[in-house]
């Protein structure tokens, strides 16, 4: 347990964009944490951050020197997803607590392993799900868990964008499937299934069709899959890296209503129906959410930091990354099998 008082000692492995966007500054302006060290194997990548005037104590090339040196308190691992494994369990054995980039790993078997081992150490681990904090989101969320729109019963999820690089990552790593372990279903689809399944609750089953429609990679380029929420609850999810944003965001369809996040738009809204005694339907739309004061990564920083100032698990946490990772992996079998995978724990 750390005191109030205490700075939490920071490193942070990988200085790339998720680093720059997100932890980096989350760091830097939170009061009670002290960045000491980021560790990356890449000149230009280390050059970035001075280049914008941040000051942190240490850089290192390889983040196992980082982690022996320093008597870190807390690390963020924003490295390419198949390294993630190895760096989270470096840092549970050196006692750190972790903020961890999606996807936790690429295989269940590893990401068992860090589960095991974070479980048995007492690590605290939280995972970079960051569309939780989407204030949009947020709204969503508590109408939704009030009952606003009934039960829910259908849920769609798409995510689309241009596609990582060229764009803002540091290599074209995202399209190689040995350092990415997937393509735009491992890197968005992973998001499409948290969300889904923080909104709704656990995916009982999902069938899947992956493509690579539009780009020249190894890797899918755009995915398409069904999930079931038990029987009375099912959802889509469509994500792609080859396309500008079009419609992007969350709509739940429930009993009583429909609440939509329109991440364009930047708008929550919810529409409900009543029928008047003479059997018309009235529609009233509410506006849940409109503008967003803070970007996510924003939220998540705060909400990490200030967490680190307490004890308790975090939220999204180990156990999150890893029902997710499931589903992203079922998923892949469904694409490669044309069959539908039930999920089991
Ligand atoms: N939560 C989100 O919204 C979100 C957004 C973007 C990326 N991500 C995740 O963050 C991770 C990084 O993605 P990115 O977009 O920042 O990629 P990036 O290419 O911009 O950055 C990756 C960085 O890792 C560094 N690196 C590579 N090998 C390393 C090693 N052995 N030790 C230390 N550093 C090493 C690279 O030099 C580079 O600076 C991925 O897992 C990605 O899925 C999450």
């Amino acid at each position: 347990m750390k005191g109030i008082m205490k700075k939490h000692k920071v490193g942070v492995i990988g200085a790339g964009a998720i680093a720059q966007a997100c932890h980096i500054p989350g760091y830097l302006a939170d009061g009670n944490c002290e960045l000491s060290a980021v560790a990356d194997p890449e000149e230009k990548c280390l050059a970035m951050l001075r280049e914008k005037g941040w000051k942190f104590g240490h850089e290192y090339r390889d983040y196992k020197e980082m982690l022996k040196k320093e008597k870190l308190d807390v690390v963020s691992i924003c490295t390419p997803n198949t390294l993630h494994t190895e760096m989270a369990l470096a840092c549970i054995e050196a006692g750190t607590d972790i903020l961890l980039e999606k996807p936790i790993a690429t295989s269940m078997k590893d990401a068992e392993s860090i589960r095991a081992a974070a479980k048995k150490k007492g690590t605290r681990l939280m995972v970079g799900f960051s569309h939780r904090f989407n204030e949009l989101n947020l709204s969503a969320k508590k109408a939704i868990d009030a009952g606003g729109i009934g039960k829910p019963y259908m849920i769609r999820v798409r995510f689309a964008h241009t596609g990582p690089w060229p764009g803002w990552a540091k290599t074209d790593w995202f399209y190689n499937p040995k350092i990415a372990g997937g393509g735009a279903l491992m890197d968005m689809a992973v998001h499409a299934f948290d969300i889904a399944q923080w909104f709704i609750g656990p995916v009982s089953a999902v069938s899947c069709k992956t493509a690579t429609l539009r780009k020249n990679i190894e890797v899918d380029d755009n995915v398409v899959a069904v999930m079931e929420f038990g029987d009375k609850c099912m959802g889509y999810v469509e994500c792609g890296w080859t396309s500008p944003s079009g419609f992007t965001g969350i709509e739940i369809m429930g009993d009583n209503g429909v609440i939509y996040s329109d991440y364009a738009k930047s708008k929550a809204i919810m529409v409900c129906g009543t029928s008047t005694p003479d059997g018309k339907m009235e529609m009233q739309n509410s506006v849940l959410k409109d503008g967003i004061e803070k970007a996510q990564w924003k939220r998540e920083m705060e909400y990490f930091t200030k967490h680190l100032d307490e004890t308790g698990d975090f939220s999204p946490d180990i156990d999150a990354g890893v029902d997710t990772l499931r589903i992203v992996l079922s998923a892949y079998e469904s694409s490669r099998t044309g069959r539908r995978i039930e999920i089991k724990k």
